[in-house]
């Protein structure tokens, strides 16, 4: 049935529609041609009920003959600050931007889906709703201005999906609960006495503290946290002094902490300013502490992954599912999942054969175009499984 719906022509749309979203790639927040052209296509192929939720993000309704369950599918649409090196005929056309984590892709797979769906009207019990989202790649990200627009009011069940050079082409992935993490961030400045570097007996050396206090801090992973438990704590930025004979007054640093757990995700700024009280204390100095919750954790539900799972095996056979092991990367589609129950899954699209290997966010970053159809199946045939 779904390999009857997505015709030929469906698989020429969906590769001609994700070239040209990659010659014209645009930032996060500036989606302005990119969502004018995801407007116009929706309204071309009738059926849907096609509106702006915000500036540079698009929704269609497709509301079936029946009434019933509404599903939401997502798609993201940014660009990425990368000057592309690739040289094949239809590269960014602009520079310094480009299509690098292959959300054009996604964007092309929603709208054929899209296509097919709304051609199916009388078929459709329910609703299926397609949301084509802005600004996944930059915080506090597009998914969560989505939401309070009210794209997910009456949604039952979310979908997304995102394809991934490091996975072989005709694998899918799928996990079951915990998928991605929390990406959190703290500042911390340490702030001592500064002076001249040959008499460290009459100032409080900011360097050396701060230097203890990032040593300290990996305690917070490796002796206070359960070790069954996931969590990242790190120092990314480490700024201090100007010259080799001034002791500065101050140290700032920043870094990132990944988890997944609500109870740890609570529990570390509480031991990072402790830790971070304690050492300045020790050394007669003071600091400054803030913390920022990022993206909440994308956890799948077992149920509709379940789903999803069949629909895999029932396109592609047994061999195709693949059980993708979570990661500490975050991702703003728990957006949607903090909402309603969802799963992400993930579409393997690279290719060693064709040279396509590059990870994502690297100036030679593609995908396998030949991922984008089956992509599309597994949309159409997932939504009329979770509807039915
Ligand atoms: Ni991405």
């Amino acid at each position: 049935m779904v390999n009857e719906v997505v015709t030929e022509q469906i698989k020429e749309d969906v590769i001609k529609w994700r070239r040209y979203l990659h010659q014209h790639p645009e930032l996060s927040f500036q989606e302005d041609e990119t969502s004018n052209f995801v407007y116009d296509t929706l309204c071309s192929f009738g059926n849907l009920a096609v509106s702006r939720p915000t500036r540079t993000s698009v929704m269609a309704r497709l509301i079936g003959r029946t009434p019933g369950k509404v599903l939401a599918i997502r798609a993201d649409m940014d660009a990425l600050p990368i000057q592309e090196e690739n040289t094949f005929e239809y590269v960014s056309q602009k520079p310094g931007v480009m299509h690098a984590c292959g959300h054009d892709g996604h964007t092309a797979m929603l709208l054929a889906a899209a296509k097919v769906l709304s051609g199916m009207q009388d078929t459709i019990k329910g609703e299926v709703r397609f949301l084509f989202q802005h600004a996944e790649e930059l915080f506090p990200g597009g998914a969560k201005e989505m939401v309070e627009a009210g794209v997910m009011d009456g949604v039952d069940m979310v979908l997304g999906a995102h394809l991934l050079s490091t996975m072989e082409i005709g694998k899918y992935g799928i996990t079951y609960g915990a998928m991605m993490a929390a990406p959190d961030t703290f500042e911390i400045t340490v702030c001592g006495q500064g002076g001249h570097a040959a008499h460290p007996h009459k100032v409080a050396d900011s360097v050396a503290i701060a230097a203890q206090l990032v040593s300290n801090i990996q305690h917070i992973v490796s002796r206070n946290t359960d070790p069954l438990e996931n969590l990242v704590v790190s120092v990314t930025q480490f700024i201090a002094g100007t010259a080799h004979n001034v002791i500065p007054e101050s140290v700032y640093m920043c870094g990132t902490v990944r988890s997944f757990d609500p109870m740890i995700r609570k529990t570390v700024p509480q031991l990072l300013e402790r830790v971070t009280r304690g050492i300045t204390e020790a050394h007669g100095a003071t600091y400054e502490f803030k913390y920022e919750n990022g993206y909440s954790p994308v956890i799948n539900d077992d149920k509709i992954t379940a789903q999803l799972e069949e629909s895999i095996i029932d396109l592609f056979g047994q061999s195709a599912l693949e059980l993708f092991t979570p990661c500490m990367g975050g991702e703003d589609f728990s957006a949607y999942v903090d909402k309603a129950p969802g799963t992400y899954i993930i579409i393997g699209a690279g290719n060693p054969d064709k040279g396509i290997t590059y990870e994502h966010h690297h100036p030679k970053f593609t995908v396998d175009e030949d991922a984008l159809p089956n992509g599309v199946k597994l949309f159409v045939h997932s939504a009329l499984k979770l509807l039915a």
